[in-house]
């Protein structure tokens, strides 16, 4: 399998942006452990940020005919975007939806999802784990469809 994952705004700030919420581990680490779980799970991991809502648009585009899944932290996008729902309802590609934090015990503006009705499902609250464990899943997912 292929899978991209996604991270959207402030992201590439990780490892100084508000540490006590976010961790410590930079975007490049981060990326590290995915890539070498790619390895481990035999599937090719890619990895895009940007902060740009209209160059996420395109990103999640462009896995039509490239991509079987997404792993996709759309981070404050998550909560105002549209178009990024409509994308990912567009390709029709499965796209689990990851958080570091725990949204859902944080300010009420986080609480809405417009990701989550398009996903196949959400992990949030773990951190790194969050990122790790929305690849597994979504590697199962893929196995498990294929098998039929
Ligand atoms: C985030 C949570 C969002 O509410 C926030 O805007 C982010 C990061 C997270 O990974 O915890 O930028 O998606």
């Amino acid at each position: 399998w292929k899978v991209l994952v996604l991270h959207g705004p402030n992201l590439n700030l990780l490892g100084q942006r508000e540490p006590g919420i976010y961790g410590s581990l930079t975007l490049g680490e981060i990326n590290h452990y995915l890539q070498k779980d790619g390895v481990d799970l035999g599937v090719e991991v890619a990895t895009f940020q940007s902060n740009g809502e209209g160059e996420l648009v395109s990103a999640i585009h462009s896995t039509l005919g490239n991509y079987h899944g997404i792993v996709f932290n759309a981070a404050a996008y998550t909560h105002t975007s549209i178009a990024l729902r409509d994308a990912l309802a567009a390709v029709q590609l499965p796209c689990v939806e990851v958080h570091l934090s725990n949204i859902h015990q944080r300010e009420s503006f986080r609480h809405i999802s417009h990701i989550a009705p398009v996903a196949i499902g959400q992990i949030c609250g773990f951190g790194l784990n969050s990122y790790r464990l929305g690849l597994r899943a979504l590697v199962d997912y893929l196995n498990e469809k294929a098998d039929g």
